[in-house]
């Protein structure tokens, strides 16, 4: 009789990390730990998703704790796991956050609290989807400072093109984490019976051409000239594309890079520049797709070679399969004439 059907010698998301690291001469391991602590968010935000706190969050007690202070929403509770848990790393100058308005600068060099890392984040993704229990996630992307002295604004404001490491979790019928630190692209799930992201899906491909278009529909009124032609040019023929649209970004992402197709938030007349934000939100699932053979675009050039003006910047987006992005592009052009 065998017995339980246990790997002994699994590949967990943090042996990834520190072999990837091994291979990199003179590597420190500061972003082994970063990423040792962006897990550990993870793991806690994963956790009060699943309502294991359910008391705590919702429950008898109301709108305070056992405790008597006020219970957080889940978007300011996984703020402050991000925020707390770099912060803690020793391995962070400045972090730059879709909840807070201005750049978080680590404390400074003197307490020697200060790394050399920069960390952009949108710490829940989908938040009007929380209370309907559909998907949700978390984004985020890593830099390095290329400056000495105080950190400043400036510093954060770099292309995505030089992000070292990006990556989401994706609190969906699984937790599951997708990371790239530039070689490629692999997929971790979170095994609840020992508490650890196990490498599940090493290498993610995704495919030249897919059979599903991702936006919002409900803008097409308000969309270019284009963008309609091209929705409605997936519509035709003897197979037209499906239509999925879940309104998380991470969720809709995900399911790109899994399945292939298109994912696309485009300018629309109220909002010129789309609604999704550059720096922790285009810019990280940009890479995932790129790294993993795909293609992003604003419309006329890569998300990743869009150099940030302010953290908060929007930009419309156009992410996915190559062939499928290419056609919209081609599309583009051709009313831009
Ligand atoms: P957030 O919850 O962080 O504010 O972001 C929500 C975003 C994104 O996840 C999604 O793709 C998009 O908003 C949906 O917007 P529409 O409702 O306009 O389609
Ligand atoms: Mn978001
Ligand atoms: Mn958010």
């Amino acid at each position: 009789m065998s017995g339980q059907a246990i790997d002994t010698d699994c590949m967990t998301l943090t042996r990834f990390i520190l072999a990837e690291q091994r291979k990199v001469p003179g590597a420190t391991g500061d972003l082994t730990t970063l990423l040792t602590a962006i897990q550990s968010a993870v793991k806690a935000i994963s956790s009060a998703v699943r309502k294991a706190g359910i008391a705590q969050l919702y429950g008898m007690a109301g709108n305070t704790n056992v405790q008597g202070e006020d219970v957080k929403k889940l978007d300011v509770l996984s703020n402050d796991l991000f925020i707390n848990l770099l912060r803690s790393s020793y391995t962070t100058c400045l972090l730059v956050s879709e909840e807070n308005e201005n750049v978080i600068e680590v404390s400074s060099v003197e307490d020697k609290c200060q790394g050399k890392y920069i960390v952009c984040f949108d710490p829940l993704d989908g938040s009007s989807n929380i209370d309907c229990l559909v998907s949700i996630g978390s984004i985020f992307g890593i830099y390095k400072r290329t400056t000495d002295g105080a950190p400043t604004v400036g510093d954060t404001l770099q292309a995505g093109r030089r992000l070292v490491a990006a990556g989401y979790a994706l609190y969906g019928s699984a937790t599951m984490m997708v990371l790239s630190t530039g070689q490629g692209v692999n997929g971790f799930m979170l095994d609840p019976a020992i508490g650890e992201f196990v490498l599940t899906d090493p290498n993610m491909r995704i495919k030249p051409r897919g059979k599903i278009y991702s936006l919002n529909e409900g803008y097409a009124n308000k969309w270019d000239d284009a963008i309609r032609e091209y929705v409605n040019s997936k519509k035709q023929g003897p197979k037209p594309y499906g239509g999925r649209y879940i309104g998380s970004m991470v969720a809709d992402v995900h399911r790109t890079l899994k399945y292939g197709g298109i994912f696309m938030y485009p300018a629309t007349a109220d909002a010129p520049k789309g609604k999704l934000r550059l720096m922790y939100e285009c810019n990280p699932m940009a890479f995932i797709i790129e790294q993993a053979g795909g293609k992003s675009s604003n419309g006329s050039v890569s998300i990743l070679d869009i150099q940030p003006e302010a953290i908060h910047q929007r930009s419309p987006i156009f992410l996915g399969s190559s062939e499928d992005v290419e056609e919209v592009l081609a599309c583009i052009a051709k009313h831009k004439q």
